[in-house]
């Protein structure tokens, strides 16, 4: 298997918290150490870079708690860069901050005309774009996505509000193969899944419980929360190398390394 270089954005988290409840894995009246999710955050920075994967940094913005999910930053293919749009008014000034970096950067850019939050729920797997929706980005965001990248747009239900973006549901392991955990999808969607993918890994929902599916794979190294141990042994029987990390901290807001992670493609930088 083929490791592919990636390119990604990350936000550190200086100003991390839990100063709001917006997804079930979120307790404001619980302790957060931000200190603690800073180190965690530079050792997924490290082991990217270990891998040799180029790291660029959009400066975090004081008052906005989880730009570190950049993820929810955009979506970026081609060169082109579509902004978002967030769901919730707390997370609705991330939206321009990285707007205005994926103009710096040279990207070409597209608006939202929906609720859109970016690659958490929009995933490229080799020619086609699955597009999460049920509970953040509107079903309507997912005929512009087709629009703006000429890829065609599968829609993914999500059903279960402890997986409420796609990236926490399902990862894309290379061109053709993906993991994901079979009940956080409808019945549909499941059995779209299982036509389009059919050695695809599934997910016990104790790997899906510790956030283990919020991987980032470069089509030979998956990294991915240490906790799903199961998930791991299962991408290793398959061939691919596992890469354990420690996000504990960031996951007291319902976020793991994919969430901590903008992938991309093509642009200024990659040139
Ligand atoms: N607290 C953030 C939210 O609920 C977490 C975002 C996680 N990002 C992701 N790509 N799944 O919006």
């Amino acid at each position: 298997m083929d490791a592919t270089r990636q390119h990604f954005l990350m936000c550190r988290p200086t100003y991390f918290a839990v100063d709001y409840a917006i997804n079930p894995w979120m307790d404001p009246t619980a302790p957060v150490d931000t200190e603690l999710a800073i180190r965690q955050w530079e050792q997924l920075r490290q082991v990217y870079r270990d891998l040799g994967h180029t790291v660029e940094e959009i400066a975090p913005v004081p008052g906005l708690p989880d730009m570190v999910f950049a993820a929810n930053g955009g979506t970026v293919i081609d060169g082109k860069a579509m902004a978002v749009q967030f769901r919730d008014p707390q997370r609705a000034d991330e939206a321009p901050a990285y707007r205005a970096w994926f103009e710096a950067a040279g990207f070409e850019l597209y608006d939202p005309k929906h609720v859109n939050e970016g690659e958490g729920d929009v995933l490229l797997v080799g020619d086609l774009l699955l597009a999460g929706t049920g509970f953040r980005t509107a079903h309507a965001s997912h005929a512009q996505l087709q629009e703006v990248f000429g890829y065609p747009v599968v829609t993914m239900q999500l059903v279960d509000p402890r997986f409420y973006h796609l990236d926490t549901a399902l990862t894309v392991l290379d061109e053709r193969t993906v993991a994901y955990l079979p009940e956080a999808f409808s019945p549909g969607s499941q059995a779209v899944l299982r036509r389009l993918f059919p050695d695809a890994v599934h997910a016990t929902m104790a790997d899906a419980e510790v956030l283990g599916l919020n991987a980032v794979s470069d089509g030979r190294h998956v990294v991915l929360p240490a906790q799903a141990t199961d998930l791991a042994a299962q991408l290793r029987d398959r061939g691919y190398e596992t890469i354990g990390v420690d996000l504990s901290e960031l996951r007291k807001a319902g976020g793991g390394p994919k969430c901590c992670t903008l992938r991309l493609r093509q642009g200024r930088a990659s040139k």
